[in-house]
């Protein structure tokens, strides 16, 4: 940790090119990115910061498919989209790329060769599933079926979004083509493999020895739990003709795994880079006294911690990444933020509704920043952080610093004289801050940084307030000029440490100081501005939001919900039974006695239930909707002649039932008023 280096390289995850940026995205992987790469700027280092869009995958061939246009199509659309937000947004890439780039697919054909030529891969024919209506073979997402380990019936072929699993299509029951809905076959198929179980002790030193105290736990702990079950080889081709071309004989209709090529599409993005500005790319890969730090969302860690660095050490050349501070998710209004749903805050439609107000959203996706568990987004919460922390704080402490030298000593600095000792505790403390918000960067603490950041401010509002310089300049206006000597050298230095966070205002702020850009090493300072320098107009940092703007926001996310229902009609009933089939079913009244999280799942409680009959255990995929505190003691209805099945290990002995609304919350279907346990439901 302590470690000095040279130059840093910093990626940002390759956002999927077939939709916008929401501010799921902002809060988990860019904001944070940005604040590390200016901040490091800031302190004289050497830096690359890359960002790209991923445009290869599944998912985009599918949506291109649904449009009747080309996959190029789509990501063209996007990528350009996409890449205006970051920008308007202020994100600071030193290069924005796309993996459908030329470069890109020399840079990963070329990867793959290397690791293919020194014979890195496993080569393996075996059945897969494949469409005989369409002629394809089913990879990834075009194959959806029911979740071998909780149930789930709209799992996809490579993962259960219900519990997390990641599932290979073969694993699926009741396996449907996505494209054709119909039943799949299997036929034969060759492909490659990188055998990560090979790199198990590596990545055991490295990881769980070597990176076990600076790692965030959420990191550690799901890389340790993937390592503690054992690695397999993974396939690093698909039989599709979206992405990159296998780049070896015997290889037709076959193109690179989209996670094989888009994490070396940080790499194509620096060597595009490299030509546009003529320095080298190489140290920032291939040095040992770069650092590298990957910032990524949660779902992105096992390939940004596992299958990439195993790509990286296969290949011989490559550093491995310092550190991966992947962030949790951000909900927006107490619900799962969704594209499909549009149940989401774009990047592009709030830089249109809120023009000049980039650093509003910067400031409340860090202060609300998903570090250590997932967080909510609400308008209010954005409204009430922008009026009485922004503007009420910051913005408040800089207008009337610069109002009062104005209306005082015409816009000069004044100059300091004796010190009391209120103004020496100030300047003492004002010396502690860059070094504080510094240590909770370096430690990518962002909100602990942010928060940090406005104490300082805090402490500028504080000591004017406590001073009262409009009340004493007609009888002591010495002393107003120590004051505001004081006030605006905090300011000063607010334009050193705010910019990371806040980098529209603080451009703003050099303007009314007359000021330019200082680097990092000189915060902390009291003499960043000389007595007499002419400071600019006052004008406003931040401005009040009203309620109706906030209002009118969530009226739209309201008229989204209401769109989504009306869009998807009920399911359509299912096939006839007979009064026998039903009675088969024995579905009694029940008490849940005691709930308790099954680990290393999202969704799933383990739950103890008196049926009357017995006491048994049932486990449930309500995980996400209930907390155990909220379902003990409650009364529900459980299907107790459902055969026992096994899920994660546990024996569950019957299934709650459930009523699920089409956003796919579930709520209880439970009797109205108290009744014996073990009272027959029909
Ligand atoms: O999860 C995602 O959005 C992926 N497109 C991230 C890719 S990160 C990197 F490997 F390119
Ligand atoms: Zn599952």
């Amino acid at each position: 940790m302590n470690k000095k280096f040279k130059r840093y390289t910093i990626t940002s995850a390759l956002p999927y090119a077939n939709g916008p940026i929401h501010i799921g995205h902002l809060a988990g992987v860019y904001v944070p990115a940005d604040i590390y790469a200016r901040y490091l700027r800031s302190k004289g280092e050497d830096v690359l910061f890359i960002g790209g869009s991923d445009e290869h995958g599944v998912p985009i061939t599918i949506k291109a498919r649904k449009e009747g246009v080309s996959p190029q199509d789509i990501v063209d659309r996007y990528h350009n989209i996409i890449k205006k937000s970051f920008e308007e947004f202020g994100i600071s890439f030193d290069v924005y790329s796309r993996t459908s780039a030329p470069i890109h697919h020399e840079t990963a054909s070329t990867f793959f060769k290397k690791l293919y030529a020194d014979g890195k891969f496993i080569e393996k024919t075996n059945e897969q599933y494949y469409d005989e209506e369409t002629n394809t073979f089913l990879a990834d997402r075009y194959i959806t079926g029911t979740c071998p380990h909780c149930g789930y019936e709209k799992a996809y072929g490579d993962q259960c979004e219900s519990c997390g699993t990641s599932l290979s299509p073969l694993e699926l029951i009741n396996p449907k083509s996505a494209l054709s809905g119909n039943v799949p076959v299997l036929k034969e198929t060759k492909h490659w493999y990188l055998p990560l179980d090979q790199y198990e002790d590596f990545l055991k030193e490295w990881i769980l020895e070597g990176h076990k105290k600076d790692w965030k736990t959420n990191v550690y702990g799901q890389v340790k739990s993937w390592i503690d079950q054992g690695l397999k080889p993974r396939a690093v081709t698909r039989d599709l003709s979206w992405g990159v071309k296998v780049p070896v004989e015997d290889a037709e209709g076959k193109v690179l795994y989209v996670w094989f090529d888009a994490p070396i599409g940080y790499i194509s993005a620096s060597r595009e880079w490299s030509k546009r500005t003529g320095k080298e790319w190489e140290p920032y890969w291939k040095s040992d006294d770069s650092k590298l730090v990957h910032f990524i969302g949660k779902d992105n860690i096992v390939f940004h911690c596992i299958v990439f660095p195993v790509m990286l050490r296969a290949e011989g050349s490559y550093i491995l990444p310092d550190n991966v501070p992947a962030n949790e998710f951000l909900n927006l209004e107490n619900d799962k933020i969704s594209t499909s749903r549009n149940w989401a805050v774009w990047l592009h439609e709030y830089l249109s509704e809120f023009p000049g107000k980039q650093d509003v959203l910067r400031y409340v996706l860090t202060a609300n920043a998903p570090e250590t568990k997932d967080n909510d987004f609400t308008w209010r919460d954005f409204q009430a952080r922008n009026n009485n922390e922004l503007l009420a704080i910051f913005g408040n402490f800089v207008n009337r610093t610069l109002v009062l030298t104005k209306k005082y000593f015409d816009g000069k600095v004044p100059s300091r004289h004796e010190l009391q000792d209120i103004d020496k505790k100030t300047l003492d403390s004002l010396r502690t801050f860059p070094e504080k918000i510094a240590g909770s960067i370096d430690r990518y603490r962002f909100r602990e940084a942010l928060g940090e950041m406005m104490n300082l401010a805090r402490l500028g509002n504080k000591y004017l307030t406590d001073n009262e310089p409009w009340k004493i300049f007609k009888t002591d206006p010495e002393r107003v000029e120590t004051i505001l000597n004081i006030s605006l050298q905090i300011a000063a230095n607010l334009s050193i440490v705010a910019e990371p966070f806040l980098p529209f205002s603080v451009e703003k702020l050099l303007g009314m100081l007359n000021m330019k850009p200082l680097k990092w090493a000189v915060a902390g300072s009291a003499d960043l501005l000389q007595a007499n320098h002419q400071l600019g107009k006052p004008t406003f940092l931040f401005e009040k939001i009203e309620d109706a703007e906030v209002e009118k926001q969530v009226q739209k996310l309201l008229d989204t919900k209401k769109a989504n229902e009306a869009a998807a009609p009920a399911t359509p009933q299912k096939e006839e039974i007979t009064y026998d089939d039903f009675v088969k079913m024995d579905i009694r009244t029940g008490t849940i006695l005691e709930a308790e999280k099954v680990p290393k799942t999202k969704k799933l409680l383990k739950l103890k239930i008196d049926t009357g009959i017995d006491q048994r255990t049932v486990v449930s995929g309500i995980a996400e909707y209930f907390t155990s505190e909220q379902i003990v003691g409650k009364q529900v209805s459980i299907l107790v002649n459902l055969a026992p099945r096994k899920l994660r290990g546990i024996v569950s002995q019957g299934m709650i039932l459930m009523a699920e609304d089409k956003d796919g919350k579930l709520v209880f279907v439970a009797p109205e008023q108290p009744v014996s346990n073990g009272s027959e439901v029909k």
